[in-house]
């Protein structure tokens, strides 16, 4: 099964699913684009032996045109599925008409809570007792599609905001490529 990450920035998820899966020999990974050519992501490609492909939305008329762009590239390397990881853009109907059901996303929360740009500080000033993170995959609305698998954690008296963040990368370093292996063995 082959898959191309979409990452706009740091990209330790898209280093956490080379990594772990590199000796799996259902995961094969194509590409890894950013819509950010200053993004640490495409470092960490070059260093991980994956293709880095950045282009800037802007040099593009409209998003469509963007996006019938991330179509053609997507087809050339036969892609089977898209897995955003920190990618900063919604998907629009192009891509998401090309790829129905085969986008998949990571998420620092327990959705449907805290939405968004902001998850992991909107749910600690919250004050709530748990959060999570969430692997779904991608409708048209933000952070809305079908749920794949959440992970819960408690979050204590003595966390701070800092050791939130940090427990929470821990989790999706684990989850996202369990998700992965589980999508590409689900249909060998
Ligand atoms: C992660 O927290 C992910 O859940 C969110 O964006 C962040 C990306 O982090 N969608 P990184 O670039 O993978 O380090």
């Amino acid at each position: 099964m082959k898959f191309a990450v979409f990452a706009s920035g740091n990209g330790s998820n898209f280093q956490a699913l080379v990594e772990t899966l590199k000796e799996n020999y259902s995961v094969e990974f194509s590409f890894l684009f950013s819509d950010n050519k200053d993004a640490y992501v495409l470092e960490r490609a070059e260093q991980l032996g994956i293709k880095p492909i950045t282009m800037n939305p802007k040099n593009f008329e409209n998003k469509t045109l963007y996006e019938e762009y991330l179509t053609k590239l997507c087809i050339e390397y036969d892609v089977d599925y898209i897995l955003l990881a920190g990618y900063m853009r919604i998907v629009g109907e192009t891509l998401l008409g090309a790829f129905p059901n085969r986008i998949v996303n990571i998420h620092p929360s327990l959705l449907p809570d805290f939405k968004g740009a902001h998850a992991i500080e909107d749910a600690f000033n919250a004050g709530v007792e748990k959060t999570g993170v969430t692997v779904h995959f991608v409708d048209n609305g933000v952070d809305t599609g079908p749920i794949i698998d959440q992970w819960e954690i408690d979050i204590l008296s003595e966390d701070t905001l800092k050791s939130l963040e940090e427990k929470i990368h821990q989790i999706e370093h684990k989850i996202y490529p369990k998700v992965v292996k589980e999508l590409a063995e689900q249909e060998e």
